[in-house]
């Protein structure tokens, strides 16, 4: 039975659609481990998506279409707000490492809550380069869509090592 817990969020921002190593697929990997964590954690979900959602369905053109959008350091505006950040305590932030960053609709979600005075947990998921942040939570996304067992012991592992 999942916990509840009203003092933590789980942020992400995740895509759909063709993505390396996992070929076409219907729920992003950084969804399927923010999914997991508000599960274990009691956590309220809130999903980062752009207004103007214009990225690519193909890898291929989805790297291109990023690369840019790092290059010209976008905030692309993204839809709503937390209802009431102030309530929560610890705050879970995932993404995938877009080019060695956070995909940029993340940093527009960073500067547009305030979050000082928060536990700030990152997670990433990646395909070999690891985390963005020091202190990321970092799993290969081939592994959060195919190995649910061994996700969820890893996950499970950080969690507690967290205190949760
Ligand atoms: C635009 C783009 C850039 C990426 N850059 C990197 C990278 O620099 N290093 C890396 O290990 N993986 C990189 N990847 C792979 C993703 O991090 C990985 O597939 C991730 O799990 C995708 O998560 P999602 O399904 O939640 O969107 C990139 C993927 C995309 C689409």
């Amino acid at each position: 039975m999942s916990k509840t817990n009203s003092e933590t969020l789980v942020a992400y921002f995740s895509r759909t659609g063709e993505q390396y190593g996992v070929g076409v697929i219907n729920e992003g990997n950084t969804s399927i481990v923010a999914k997991i964590i508000a599960e274990k954690t009691g956590a309220d979900l809130f999903e980062i998506k752009v207004v103007d959602d214009n990225y690519p369905d193909t890898y291929s053109a989805l790297i291109q279409y990023a690369k840019k959008e790092k290059q010209e350091n976008a905030r692309p505006e993204i839809i709503g707000k937390v209802d009431n950040i102030k309530k929560y305590k610890n705050i879970f932030i995932g993404y995938p490492n877009w080019w060695g960053d956070m995909p940029m609709p993340v940093h527009t979600f960073i500067e547009n809550h305030k979050l000082t005075d928060k536990n700030i947990y990152n997670f990433c998921t990646h395909e070999g380069s690891g985390g963005i942040k020091s202190d990321d939570f970092a799993i290969y996304g081939h592994i959060a869509q195919t190995d649910k067992d061994l996700t969820e012991r890893q996950i499970s592992q950080w969690l507690k090592r967290l205190g949760f």
